[in-house]
């Protein structure tokens, strides 16, 4: 890697410092690797999973010694590259970025690549820069097959154990995506519709508003504002038809809450017209309540401790002059590079098991499920 030769010249520069008398016995950083400052910028604070990851992140930073420059753009993209410019500027040893659009850093990162700072993309891919040096994230492919699974799986079309049921429908869905600046959100529209499309076109899943392709149903911004707006000018379609609306592939919970609501606010969620069945992910509080209340069906859980650790990593091993552990280096190509990965395990969370995954594991204490 680019940075390594650097890194590896300060390494050992570290290590002889770590070896003098007067360094013995300080609190701080793992052998190796002296305090550092690292920038860590996150793109919202609207949804509760970066909130999150921020703090999981500069508090696994701190542990080991270093400063961090924590930061959140509030989707804003100009934003997101100024602090980005600004910890280059303030002398960052590395970056982490949850970017909030992929496309749009790469002035920014080339900039950091000139002051020879390693980036190491958090969650979403960097796109079109050869200046990404690792990427840490979940199996987002897995993402979108989990969400399409648990949708027809609510539905009836597949059992719990994933077996078809030889159910006909047809039943009416709709579809969401993620927004259409980041990378994830078309991985996870991909996938999810190659375990549809077949039930598509067999038409056990019909979509009524006839919106099924990637431009059309994303979402900017990941916002359930603007979901639920678009979802009041698909219900016109069901009029006169006698189909109901069965289910909704909604890629992030945060739309699924606000998608519920809209249906609710026509009827939906009573005895006579039971609530659609509704996908999510990142196993957010206000999701997780609604699933044990029978209103969200099921939700992708990505524990953020585990994504922190990975980046976290990650920089221990960019500023050691190591390679970072990678296990997938051949899925992320950013359109200039293929970005060595780290990708965790998304598990599906419903009624039957949030206790054991969420709480079980510590991630929520049953008080902030409550
Ligand atoms: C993340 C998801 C999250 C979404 C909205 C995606 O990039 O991978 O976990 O739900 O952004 O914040």
């Amino acid at each position: 890697m680019r940075h390594v030769t650097m890194r590896r010249a300060a390494a050992v520069l570290l290590a002889l410092a770590a070896s003098s008398p007067a360094l013995t016995g300080c609190a701080g950083p793992a052998a190796g690797t002296a305090a550092q400052l690292v920038g860590v910028a996150m793109p919202t604070t609207t949804s509760a999973r970066w909130i999150a990851d921020g703090k999981n992140v500069s508090a696994q930073l701190r542990a080991l010694g270093h400063s961090v420059d924590l930061e959140y753009a509030e989707n804003d993209v100009s934003k997101q590259i100024s602090q980005i410019e600004t910890m280059i500027h303030d002398g960052a040893d590395v970056l982490i970025i949850a970017a909030i659009d992929g496309s749009k850093l790469k002035g920014a990162l080339a900039d950091a690549a000139a002051a020879k700072i390693p980036v190491i993309a958090y969650d979403r891919l960097i796109r079109d820069s050869p200046d990404v040096d690792y990427y840490a994230t979940f199996d987002n492919a897995r993402v979108g097959l989990q969400q399409a699974t648990t949708l027809l799986q609510g539905l009836g079309v597949l059992a719990p154990s994933g077996e078809p049921t030889g159910a006909t429908g047809p039943f009416a869905v709709e579809l969401f995506a993620g927004s259409p600046d980041d990378n994830n959100a078309t991985v996870f529209y991909d996938n999810a519709m190659s375990v549809l499309t077949p039930y598509l076109d067999s038409g056990v899943l019909v979509v009524p508003s006839g919106q099924t392709d990637f431009a059309t149903i994303a979402t900017k911004d990941w916002s359930g504002d603007v979901a639920a707006t678009r979802m009041a000018t698909l219900l016109p379609a069901y009029d006169g038809t006698g189909l109901r609306l069965a289910g909704i592939l909604s890629p992030y919970d945060g739309i699924s809450i606000a998608l519920l609501k809209a249906t609710s606010g026509i009827g939906y969620g009573t005895a006579t017209q039971p609530w659609p069945i509704v996908t999510g992910q990142d196993a957010e509080v206000a999701s997780v309540q609604s699933i044990m209340a029978d209103e969200q069906y099921a939700t992708v859980y990505k524990d953020t401790r585990q994504l922190a650790e990975v980046a976290v990593s990650m920089v221990e091993a960019v500023l050691n002059g190591d390679e970072p552990r990678t296990n997938d280096v051949t899925s992320y190509d950013n359109g200039v590079v293929i970005v060595p990965a780290y990708l965790l395990t998304p598990q599906v969370v419903r009624k039957n098991n949030y206790e054991q995954v969420l709480v079980d594991s510590g991630y929520y204490t049953k008080e902030d499920l409550g």
